[in-house]
């Protein structure tokens, strides 16, 4: 009888362990209970790729490396299926033991339910990963995108010799928010970007949430002769403020190991800081979100910070929490006139919905910000783009010739994670340059105009007009046909006198944006209700309108068309508006007409796009 006991009990754990171990090439797979396998790698290969089904809730992965746990990172593991894989890189760990601990955000009824899911199916190693054309569609050609993964704002932006720095909030596991990583690339023209390997990982004090970076030239921190300092936040149970220090040119970067740096009694995050000539101190901007205000830090050593004054409590746009702050001077009209400019970029609380870029104009004094009145004596709320999408927009430290070169996050917090796209979610904008200008109504303006590295992307021109009448009848032109439409279009409208002038962007499947000048009005329209796919949020067609800050009836326009997203800069920038499409099929032909008379047009060219 015992001994029949004993064989009941070994057939049955063999069972058992049939039923929780299976494999897959150089994977060892067991299954622990209904929510917890654990996976072993056993053989060969540089990437662990995992299968990814995005409306799943994360797994928790526990990534233990001879027993200890190196990193935890949440996947949203495919069950019924795989929408995609994302690649985990085990080549850090070369030679030691990895056992990734994965917990399942749900229960499963059995063992076996949990065996049968995709994920343990399409589990596999390999050694190269091919990222190539395989979103062609919408993946942007003269854009910064992530290779694969999900992005957020664009962080921690440097140039030194010659090098664009990009470093940019990054899920590489995921094409939803999650596992906050920086990701980097290098430009040297603002055009074509270089894929870095990653250069801030999650660690013990939480997810790498947005920052800045600045070359120490006076080696204040100690870090030696001109060393790249980023400031960013440790996002765990709370949020503070750490320091990194880079010695190769921010391709990798030390951690501080006695992080935090800063700490509060309250959420603030997005360090922004800068060395104050005037002042021989470091100037630190720091987002007090849910208090809607900015406070403002100094320090002569990047290390010590002390609180000297805040500014927003009450003041401009305030519906959603004040984020990624940056604060600079600009000279006002090209004259030796110095303002300084705080960005407060919103989310949500945008003119248009969700997120924004607001910026506020005033002076600076090393210590406290001041911002202009209007002539009622209030503090105007001022928007850098009036698109829907750009956000999170700073501006690169140490840019050649004293420019104020800044990158927004080309997408939405409204819509972002629901956009039309799944191996890679969002790009950037095109860089422009900022600068001041004195408006119409008196008060000073900030406008972004295209960088001036962008007229490098222009080829051929497939059409120009020195000169032509634009009437109720309209004229077409055709959008290159190469690389799906994209291109750049400008030229220099009069609309005098006319009721409107009316752009429109279309495809033949009835795809289009609608873009109307009212010159009586003063107001540009971007419409992008039937632009392509819409319906993946309720958020997303809409008509967004600017002011034209213009008093002639007159504007000239640069509009860049790339696979999904159109970004208008009138005026020399002192209106923009970026906003992402999704056409069905690309769009091929502009129109042009007028309303209530006749309008004209001069030096206007459609060109099309360089692609290397
Ligand atoms: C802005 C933001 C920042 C934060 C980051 C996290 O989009 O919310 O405030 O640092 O995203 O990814």
């Amino acid at each position: 009888m015992k001994y029949q006991l004993r064989k009941f009990i070994m057939s049955a754990a063999a069972t058992l362990s049939a039923l929780s171990l299976s494999a897959a090439d150089g994977i060892e797979i067991n299954h622990l209970g209904v929510n917890n396998t654990l996976l072993r790698i056993t053989g060969e290969g540089r990437y662990l790729m995992l299968p990814v089904q995005e409306s799943n809730d994360d797994a928790r992965i526990n990534v233990l490396v001879d027993g200890k746990i190196a990193e935890t990172i949440y996947v949203r593991l495919a069950h019924t299926r795989t929408d995609f894989m994302v690649p985990f890189d085990l080549e850090q760990y070369k030679g030691k033991n990895v056992t990734f601990d994965i917990v399942q955000p749900h229960s499963r009824s059995s063992v076996r339910e949990a065996k049968g899911e995709a994920c343990w199916k399409n589990i596999s190693l390999t050694d190269s990963v091919t990222w190539t054309d395989r979103e062609p569609d919408y993946r942007p050609v003269f854009h910064h995108a992530p290779l694969y993964g999900w992005m957020n704002d664009p962080n921690g932006m440097f140039y030194k010799d010659g090098v664009w720095h990009l470093y940019y909030q990054w899920n590489p596991y995921g094409s939803k928010w999650q596992n906050m990583t920086w990701g980097h690339a290098t430009s040297t023209d603002l055009i074509n970007w270089k894929h870095e390997p990653v250069a801030l990982r999650p660690d013990g004090l939480g997810s790498i949430f947005s920052g800045s970076s600045v070359i120490d030239h006076n080696n204040t921190a100690g870090f030696g002769e001109d060393a790249v300092v980023a400031l960013y936040t440790s996002a765990g149970t709370s949020q503070m403020q750490s320091l990194a220090y880079s010695n190769d040119n921010g391709m990798s970067f030390t951690k501080l190991a006695s992080n935090p740096i800063l700490t509060l009694e309250s959420e603030a995050r997005d360090p922004n800081f800068f060395w104050n000539e005037q002042t021989g101190e470091w100037n630190l901007t720091l987002a007090h979100a849910l208090e809607h205000e900015m406070l403002f830090f100094t320090s002569p050593d990047l290390k010590h910070w002390t609180l000297r004054s805040s500014f927003g409590k009450g003041e401009g746009a305030q519906d959603g929490v004040w984020e990624c702050p940056d604060l600079f001077p600009l000279h006002v009209d090209g004259t030796d006139k110095v303002k300084w400019m705080l960005v407060c970029n919103i989310n949500p609380g945008g003119p248009f919905g969700g997120s924004a870029v607001q910026y506020f104009i005033g002076d600076w004094d090393g210590k406290t910000f001041t911002a202009d009145t209007d002539a009622d004596g209030n503090i105007p709320t001022k928007w850098l783009d009036y698109g829907k999408d750009n956000y999170a927009l700073v501006t690169w430290s140490d840019a050649p010739d004293n420019r104020r070169t800044a990158i927004g996050w080309m997408s939405n917090w409204e819509y972002a994670a629901e956009v039309p796209t799944s191996q890679f979610r969002s790009a950037n904008t095109l860089p422009r340059d900022l600068s001041l200008f004195t408006a119409p109504d008196g008060l000073i303006y900030a406008s972004s105009a295209p960088s001036p590295e962008l007229l490098a992307l222009r080829d051929r021109a497939v059409k120009t007009v020195k000169k032509a009448a634009v009437s109720p009848k309209g004229v077409t032109y055709s959008l290159p046909a190469e690389n799906g439409g994209i291109c750049e279009i400008s030229g220099n409208f009069d609309a005098a006198g006319v009721d409107s002038l009316m752009i429109t962007i279309f495809n033949k499947v009835g795809n289009r944006v609608v873009l109307t000048y009212d010159p009586a009005k003063r107001t540009f329209s971007f419409d992008r209700n039937r632009s392509g796919k819409e319906c993946f949020s309720d958020s997303f067609a809409t008509t967004t309108v600017s002011p034209t800050f213009e008093t002639d009836g007159k504007i000239s326009l640069r509009i860049f068309v790339d696979r999904s997203s159109i970004e208008l800069f009138g005026n020399d920038g002192r209106f923009v508006m970026t906003n992402l499409v999704f056409p069905i099929e690309p769009y091929t032909n502009i129109e042009i007409k007028s309303f209530g008379g006749n309008a004209s047009l001069s030096d206007f060219a459609i060109y099309s796009i360089k692609t290397n």
